[in-house]
């Protein structure tokens, strides 16, 4: 649906106020698909989003939208293009001296093609799907921030979009006005089959509803993937920090009281960190283990999160038994979560003889 190709954004090229926005980007977005864009404030995500519409034209590189070119087209042709392409801000970006109802109307009536009745009716629609009816009437000066974005929502759908751009959607709001920004994102691209770019610098955005993320550092994107490979494999050290933000792993307040060397020796227990992953996250593994290799588990942290619904949990746990009884127990807990990482061997024991 969306396809940048080697996309290049320089601003101020040849003058001392140069700045390399953009370095050699290339993405492809899918049909239907919620696609975020993580990344630190700087880092280029505003510029990348505001070349998928052409706001911002690149310095190099082509941007194909719904097999359109944009970047062969001249301004005219582009207006015409960016009725498919809708677009919601973080500031809302509503006209203060108009009615929830002219705001929505207002992209219509510029148009120019519509008779006033159908506009009407395509308001009244539109209000309904972002569940503002009762508000058409009033100013944005009388709406919560939840509902000035979903003016900003219903507004950015009413040329009928195939794809909706979101630039810091909801970093203005609380975490549960964001929340059910995000829901509603959600079942309007089931609803209208919409593709969604996020913009965020908020890992929790990710986690409730992109299906794939690209994390942007410096004007290039160091890391790609679907959102639960994000969160469960972060390779990347910049990935590792933004999705410790959002998942809480428990491991730094553990070790504060357990010394974890990452050698085994005599009598020490292993402390390691089990991801769980669907359904598999609520099974009772760790009795199971406990039973069949005859260790001893003991819970240090744990945590159920969600990814985009998804049951996900970390849990830390120390194993003791003799050395052998302990690799069984790691290799039993290989065959039945998501992921098993040794954090090291529990030094507790040698600390208390000192
Ligand atoms: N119109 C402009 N003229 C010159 N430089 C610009 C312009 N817009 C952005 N930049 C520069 O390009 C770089 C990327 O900016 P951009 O706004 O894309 O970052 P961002 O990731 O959206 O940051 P934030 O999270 O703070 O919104 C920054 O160094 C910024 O100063
Ligand atoms: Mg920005």
């Amino acid at each position: 649906m969306i396809k940048l190709s080697h996309i290049v954004k320089t601003y101020n090229q040849g003058t001392a106020q140069e700045v390399k926005a953009l370095h050699d980007i290339s993405l492809e977005i899918n049909k239907g698909e919620i696609f975020g864009v993580i990344g630190l404030s700087g880092a280029g995500k505003s510029t990348l989003i505001r070349i998928i519409n052409m706001l911002e034209r690149p310095t190099a590189g082509t941007v194909v939208v719904n097999g359109q070119n944009l970047t062969a087209m001249s301004e005219t042709q582009l207006r015409q293009a960016r009725q498919h392409i809708g677009m919601i801000f973080q500031s809302f970006n509503l006209l203060s001296s108009a009615t929830v109802r002219e705001n929505v109307a207002f992209p219509l009536k510029l148009s120019g093609r519509m008779e006033r009745a159908v506009i009407d009716k395509r308001v009244d629609e539109l209000l309904e799907m972002v569940e503002l009816s009762d508000k058409a009437l009033m100013y944005p000066a009388q709406l919560s921030g939840g509902q000035k974005q979903r003016v900003g929502i219903a507004r950015a759908l009413a040329s009928n979009p195939a794809v909706l751009l979101c630039d810091e959607a909801t970093s203005a709001l609380d975490p549960k006005t964001t929340s059910s920004i995000l829901e509603l994102l959600t079942s309007l691209r089931r609803k209208l089959g919409l593709t969604i770019v996020i913009i965020t610098h908020q890992m929790e955005v990710i986690k409730e509803c992109c299906d794939r993320v690209a994390v942007i550092d410096g004007g290039v994107i160091t890391e790609l993937g679907s959102a639960t490979e994000i969160f469960i494999d972060p390779k990347e050290a910049l990935t590792k920090r933004l999705v410790s933000a959002a998942v809480r792993r428990g491991l730094p307040n553990l070790l504060r009281h357990t010394q974890v060397v990452p050698e085994y020796h005599e009598g020490a227990k292993a402390v390691l960190e089990l991801l769980f992953l669907g359904p598999k996250a609520d099974a009772p593994v760790i009795v199971d283990v406990a039973r069949e290799c005859d260790v001893s588990i003991s819970i240090l942290s744990g945590n159920i999160d969600h990814i985009q619904n998804q049951p996900f949990g970390i849990m830390a746990v120390e194993v003791g038994g003799t050395r052998s009884e302990i690799d069984r127990a790691i290799n039993e807990f290989k065959q039945r979560v998501h992921k098993v990482e040794v954090l090291g061997y529990d030094e507790r024991k040698q600390l208390s003889e000192l």
